[in-house]
């Protein structure tokens, strides 16, 4: 069964990684995709050309998320061409990872341009367009969804990676807020936050055996996640299975979360 047919997505930073993963498994539920990227036109086109063959619409659409100039087009062919938006994925993110004595202003500013600014800029636009739609009873009971693919460490302090973290922090109260004050209107907000997922963003960290055990000794459930573990927990927060989550930070994360320092101690 088709959980999302006739529903209309529109997930950024989708030419690969978990964005990419994301964009494939809506697809495969029903939905119509826009396929959001920055770079790679290439990779781009092949992830929709998967997601048309199955039998849906996929679009792409080249935009940086952090520019105003580039996000309010962006939602525009979304009405244009697909005829609205019923489900947003914020997944578009980076890292610029520096020792924080030396970390520079434009470190800084890239990431929270990028990881939180993009996803204020596309929920604003996103939240405009399902108010101007309204409500589709026919596909689904919420007016509008909109999933944020925060991170672990919108909890867990990252030194090494400060502005990463700060971004990610801000992503859990603007979520959480956005979703509170929605919620009246049938809007549900919620984030997805990965653990170590294997993505070209950490590939030091599981690209050889050395760096991968290091890797499972903060993962209690002992093995990597895959981009498809986000997919499908994309999928449920989209549908109408989660219809009664809102303002929820989901942890995709093997047990990252757990203290795994405490496994065997304390
Ligand atoms: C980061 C990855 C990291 C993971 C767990 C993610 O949000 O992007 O680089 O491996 O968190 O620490």
């Amino acid at each position: 069964m088709q959980k999302l047919k006739g529903q209309r997505a529109l997930v950024t930073g989708a030419s690969s990684g978990i964005g990419k993963a994301v964009a494939l498994e809506l697809g495969r539920a029903g939905a119509d995709v826009l396929v959001n990227y920055r770079s790679g036109d290439d990779m781009a086109n092949e992830v929709a050309a998967q997601i048309a063959s199955f039998g849906v619409r996929a679009l792409v659409h080249r935009a940086d998320v952090s520019k105003e100039a580039d996000v309010v087009p962006m939602f525009e062919r979304m009405a244009a061409e697909l005829g609205g938006i019923d489900i947003l994925v914020n997944n578009a993110g980076l890292q610029k990872d520096a020792d924080f004595h030396d970390m520079t202003l434009d470190q800084w500013n890239t990431v929270i341009s990028v990881n939180l600014t993009g996803q204020f800029l596309c929920s604003r636009e996103a939240i405009r367009l399902f108010r101007r739609q309204g409500m589709r009873p026919e596909v689904s009971k919420a007016m509008g969804k909109i999933v944020c693919i925060s991170s672990v460490h919108e909890v867990i302090p990252w030194a090494g990676h400060v502005n990463y973290a700060a971004s990610k922090g801000g992503v859990m109260l603007m979520m959480k807020s956005i979703a509170q004050e929605y919620a009246s209107q049938r809007i549900r907000v919620n984030s997805i936050c990965p653990g170590a997922i294997r993505t070209p963003i950490n590939a030091g960290a599981w690209d050889t055996e050395e760096s991968y055990n290091a890797l499972m000794r903060l993962v209690p459930y002992k093995r990597i996640g895959e981009p498809e573990d986000i997919g499908k927990a994309a999928v449920w927060l989209a549908s109408d299975d989660s219809d009664y989550v809102t303002g929820a930070s989901i942890f995709v994360d093997g047990g990252m979360l757990l203290y795994p320092g405490f496994e065997n101690g304390g």
